[in-house]
């Protein structure tokens, strides 16, 4: 990026960060797999791509309702920002241009169905993030009303899962209470406009951030690696459902006798190549668009 004379801020797992001026971002989604907070070495084709036009696509569905950070993944606007970015091919369909915020240290889930660190936390106490939930409920079950289940954010390690009070003692119970009302708004609002397409939006995670005062949506939105997407006619009470998610690698990788801890394993090439067509049809299912349409290069 030092071709573009822009400053590196941040290298997450998936996303490099680059500063437009004090005030903005070039979030660039790489192709980077990551399972227990490992980064696999083999790239998944397409992921950051499929990661960017689901983020754009969901951020537009309800942008007159929820605030965003994101303000355009179009190649030519962010070309007027940031000067030489249209000959980038290779960043084109992967690079948000967004509002710099002020990062809320929490992870906003929601989960409308019992699945994931949530199931095993139920099997084992009969909560969810420490909060109590009607009994009885198997895998895949919806719960009553989407819960608002934050976690903390660690810096390293993985992040805690917490009830309200807790989340309340990190951001304020003001702060608290705007984010859950934003976070279940969205999460309803998508899971009815999935549940159109035939899919079940199980949970998913946002992240909220501050500009100028006003909390609004950052980073990813409902996208495989942040949400739970299910097939709704393949969805049984009690079983796993075979997500529109990292479920097939994660599938894959627990039969690896890895102990999770750096170097990962080396994904053979055609568990790259389900995991690449699955992120693809997640894209494509949800948004009843073609890929190859999305800005970048395609397949
Ligand atoms: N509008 C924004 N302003 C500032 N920071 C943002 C904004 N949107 C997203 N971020 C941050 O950018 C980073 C995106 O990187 P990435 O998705 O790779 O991180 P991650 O691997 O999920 O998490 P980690 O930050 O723990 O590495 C996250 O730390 C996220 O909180
Ligand atoms: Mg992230």
């Amino acid at each position: 990026m030092s071709d573009l004379g822009l400053r590196h801020l941040y290298t997450g797992k998936v996303r490099d960060l680059y500063e437009v001026g004090d005030e903005r971002l070039l979030m660039v989604a790489s192709d980077r797999l990551s399972a227990f907070d490992v980064v696999m070495t083999e790239p998944i084709p397409e992921k950051g791509r499929v990661l960017t036009a689901l983020t754009d696509y969901w951020t537009r569905e309800f942008q007159s309702q929820f605030p965003s950070a994101l303000l355009t993944c179009d190649p030519a606007e962010i070309d007027k920002s940031v000067p030489g970015f249209a000959n980038e091919l290779s960043l084109h369909g992967r690079t948000m241009l967004a509002r710099r915020a002020e990062m809320l240290p929490l992870e906003c889930i929601v989960r409308g169905r019992l699945a994931g660190q949530a199931f095993d936390e139920y099997v084992a106490r009969g909560t969810v993030h420490g909060m109590a939930v009607t009994e009885g409920m198997r895998l895949t079950d919806p719960f009553p009303e989407p819960m608002f289940t934050p976690s903390t954010k660690e810096t390293s390690g993985h992040d805690l899962n917490i009830d309200l009070d807790a989340a309340a003692a990190i951001v304020g119970r003001a702060r608290l209470d705007e984010a859950q009302d934003l976070c279940l708004g969205l999460f309803v609002r998508a899971a009815a406009q999935c549940a159109d397409a035939g899919l079940v939006l199980a949970d998913t995670k946002f992240e909220l951030g501050l500009v100028e005062g006003e909390l609004v949506v950052c980073d990813e939105v409902l996208t495989p690696d942040s949400s739970r997407i299910w097939p709704a006619d393949q969805v049984r009470s009690g079983e796993t459902p075979p997500s529109f998610d990292k479920q097939p690698f994660r599938d894959w990788l627990n039969e690896q006798s890895w102990d999770h801890a750096p170097p990962p394993p080396h994904v053979p090439v055609e568990i790259v190549s389900i995991t690449s067509a699955r992120y693809v049809a997640a894209y494509e299912r949800v948004t009843g668009r073609s890929l190859a349409d999305w800005y970048g290069r395609g397949r």
